[in-house]
């Protein structure tokens, strides 16, 4: 007998009680322990964002100098890690490459010393700090460069784009940067966050429940669409060819990456905020084609889709963003990756607090006292 009917995609079931993050989808709200995304955006900084995510709240000022000195200190990576890195082939997903790397964090670090605070706090730290460097290390190795170490001079997101580019970012690239991972951090139960939920209830380690979150954040339908964003965008080719393209694409009945949310029924909060900054950005060199494309793009979307609530999403504009900073297209879900540690670890605390291991049931569809076929007779 099952409690409640299924549900495709578990649409507007609740898998959990959380006071992380909130979305409301016809206002498009989104708050962080309640503090609306724009206040974090504009006021705060990643790394107290994600002390505020995974402790529940701001931290004093102590207490960020002491979070923000130990993550510092741990960037550096194993080197047998690199070494291994320096196997992967270089025509690889830099999203397979992190999730391999992230779950080879796993081998150094002694496992499931879950009760124990200083475990907990350790490996907080050392998944902040490592996972940037490792997603640096792939970008250079896969050229065969050497990766270059990360600088404790330098803060979280100038240091992430100095180990990306091999020098230090412009003070308005790493400022803007810096908030592109706020936006990124948390989002209620998303497939990321549901597949670190799931992982984390056998209570395994937690760089398995990171390396299996990577490994759902790659898809397409999630994450990976900022990379998709990109490449329609190129494939668009000029504000012209906007409207044809929409046309086919939605006759073929094909989505368009960027667009639509199973919560959000509106522009997605976060898209706002990665549209002014790629303003704020394109104003600096005198705009930018491709922005024109994206801007005329979500204008025809709206028209044509907007009714159903299907709009402009936070992969939308964060591509758009990331290329002007430097960051190949095929990294730029690695970066959404980086962020979303932070939430990813928020709710691996919060399962731990009150775990129960996830099995659901299922509406049984299949046969009953079937018959075993010899092969002869199949
Ligand atoms: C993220 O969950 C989160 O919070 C995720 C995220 C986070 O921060 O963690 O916000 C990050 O993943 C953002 C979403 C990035 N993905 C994309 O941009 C890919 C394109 N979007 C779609 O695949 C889709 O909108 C989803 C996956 C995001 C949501 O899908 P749903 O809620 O399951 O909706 P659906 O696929 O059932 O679509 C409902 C209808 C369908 O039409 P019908 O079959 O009923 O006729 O809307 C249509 C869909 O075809 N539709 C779209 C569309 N999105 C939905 N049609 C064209 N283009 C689209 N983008």
């Amino acid at each position: 007998m099952t409690l409640c009917e299924y549900k495709p995609g578990l649409e507007n079931i609740p898998a959990a009680q959380s006071s992380i993050s909130y979305v409301e989808g016809k206002e498009g709200t989104l708050e962080y322990r309640g503090i609306p995304i724009e206040e974090l955006a504009s006021k705060s900084n990643f790394i107290e964002t994600a002390y505020l995510l995974i402790w529940g709240e701001l931290p004093r000022k102590e207490e960020l100098e002491a979070f923000e000195h130990e993550i510092r200190f741990h960037r550096r990576i194993k080197y047998r890690i690199r070494d291994m890195m320096k196997c992967f082939p270089e025509t690889g997903h830099p999203m397979d490459a992190l999730q391999t790397s992230a779950a080879a964090l796993g081998l150094f670090y002694s496992r499931r010393a879950l009760d124990n605070p200083q475990y907990i706090r350790e490996a907080v730290v050392r998944l902040l700090a490592k996972i940037p460097t490792m997603v640096a290390a792939f970008k250079l190795m896969r050229r065969g460069h050497d990766p270059v170490q990360p600088r404790d001079d330098l803060p979280y997101s100038a240091n992430f784009l100095y180990m990306l580019n091999e020098r230090e970012p412009d003070p308005l690239a790493a400022q803007i940067f810096d908030v592109c991972l706020t936006l990124h951090a948390e989002h209620t139960i998303n497939a990321s966050t549901f597949s670190a939920m799931v992982t984390a209830s056998t209570l395994t380690d937690p760089y398995a429940v990171i390396a299996s979150a990577v490994g759902t954040l790659a898809g397409p339908l999630h994450g990976g669409a900022n990379e998709e964003v990109l490449a329609m965008l190129e494939e668009i080719g000029s504000v012209e060819n906007v409207r044809p393209y929409l046309e086919e694409r939605l006759q073929r009945k094909e989505k368009i990456m960027g667009f639509g949310h199973r919560v959000y029924k509106v522009k997605d909060p976060r898209a706002k905020i990665l549209q002014q900054l790629a303003e704020q950005l394109f104003e600096q060199s005198g705009g930018d084609k491709y922005y024109e494309i994206a801007v005329e793009l979500e204008q025809a979307v709206e028209e044509k889709l907007g009714q159903r609530g299907i709009y402009a999403n936070v992969d939308f504009y964060s591509g758009l963003v990331y290329r002007k900073l430097g960051i190949p297209t095929d990294l730029f879900t690695p970066v959404f990756a980086i962020a979303r540690v932070a939430g990813w670890l928020a709710h691996w605390k919060e399962q731990l607090a009150v775990n129960r291991i996830f099995r659901p049931t299922q509406e049984y569809t299949g046969t009953h006292n079937a018959s075993y076929i010899p092969i002869e007779e199949r």
